[in-house]
């Protein structure tokens, strides 16, 4: 029982759905502000969803979710969406490994259908989670090369913005990711690296720096930031305006300092000069990071 676990954790900030036990049932609750706010239906369809993830045992494929017409709809638009903007911004080794997923456009894919995929080239796997997990455990998971992923879909009045992750965010931005080696190793040394810390500040270092390149990380191609970063590639609004962002080179120190919000654009972005400048830093940030880094403050 883990999950039920991880789903009670929430985290702190405002925006996403909070999601309760109480007796065994479970019950979401979207604050005021929130697309699905006040949307029954949409809620009810939450509530399966999460009792689904929380209930599913450990090592069984992910749950089979019936997606309302309304969540076609959405993925129909987003996918559209993005694969015109991922031609223009997406770095060459986001379009390779995106075209390796080969996601269907006209609905939702499964999540057991787009985990196998994934094992298959990685040997990760995609497992359902009811909403946000404790960070420890979504570190401590891809250690063991499991993602930890929403199967929710946004509510269809904002098929451009998710308070929380959801099922694009997860499939089109963290999927290409993890279909790839060059990619997924860096997501198993971000779980080793977790894994040993015992400070929380240092376990914050590890998300911010995770956040900075995983999430909303760009590369330099042809003298032009590219955009490969979780986050970015599955937002139509982050992929439109992050060249007017401050894009900045890849620097622990400044990284480390800078604060982020995931519910706003993000006002300054870390580019690398290559995929191999950003494979140095990273596996040089998480397998040398310890307790005593002088930027866990
Ligand atoms: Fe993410």
């Amino acid at each position: 029982m883990d999950q039920v676990a991880d789903a009670i954790m929430r985290t702190s900030r405002p925006g996403p759905a909070v999601i309760e036990i109480r007796n065994g049932d479970i019950s979401v609750t979207l604050p005021e502000g929130h697309p699905g706010y006040g949307d029954e239906r949409y809620i009810e369809r939450r509530e399966w969803i999460a009792a689904a993830a929380i209930y599913a045992r450990s090592g069984d494929p992910a749950p089979h979710v019936v997606y309302s017409d309304n969540d076609r709809q959405v993925w129909r638009l987003a996918t559209e969406e993005l694969r015109d903007l991922h031609r223009r911004h997406a770095s060459a080794l986001y379009l390779e490994s995106v075209s390796a997923l080969n996601l269907p456009s006209h609905r939702p894919p499964q999540l057991r259908e787009v985990s196998d995929a994934i094992e298959k080239e990685t040997g990760f796997k995609m497992i359902p989670a009811a909403g946000s997990v404790a960070v420890r455990t979504f570190y401590g998971s891809l250690a063991d090369r499991n993602f930890h992923a929403a199967q929710y879909i946004r509510h269809v009045s904002r098929p451009e913005f998710s308070p929380e992750p959801d099922m694009i965010h997860e499939v089109i931005g963290h999927g290409p990711h993890l279909v790839n080696e060059r990619w997924a190793h860096l997501y198993q040394l971000a779980g080793d690296a977790v894994r040993r810390l015992r400070r929380p500040e240092a376990v914050e270092l590890v998300s911010r720096i995770f956040w900075f390149s995983i999430e909303c990380g760009l590369v330099a191609e042809g003298g032009e930031p590219k955009a490969w970063g979780a986050s970015l590639m599955s937002s139509t609004k982050e992929l439109t305006h992050f060249q007017s962002a401050d894009i900045r080179p890849l620097d622990l120190a400044d990284m480390a300092k800078q604060g982020y919000n995931s519910h706003a654009r993000q006002p300054v972005l870390f580019m690398a000069n290559s995929h191999a400048h950003l494979e140095d830093f990273l596996g040089e940030f998480f397998t040398t990071i310890d307790d005593d880094s002088p930027y866990a403050v």
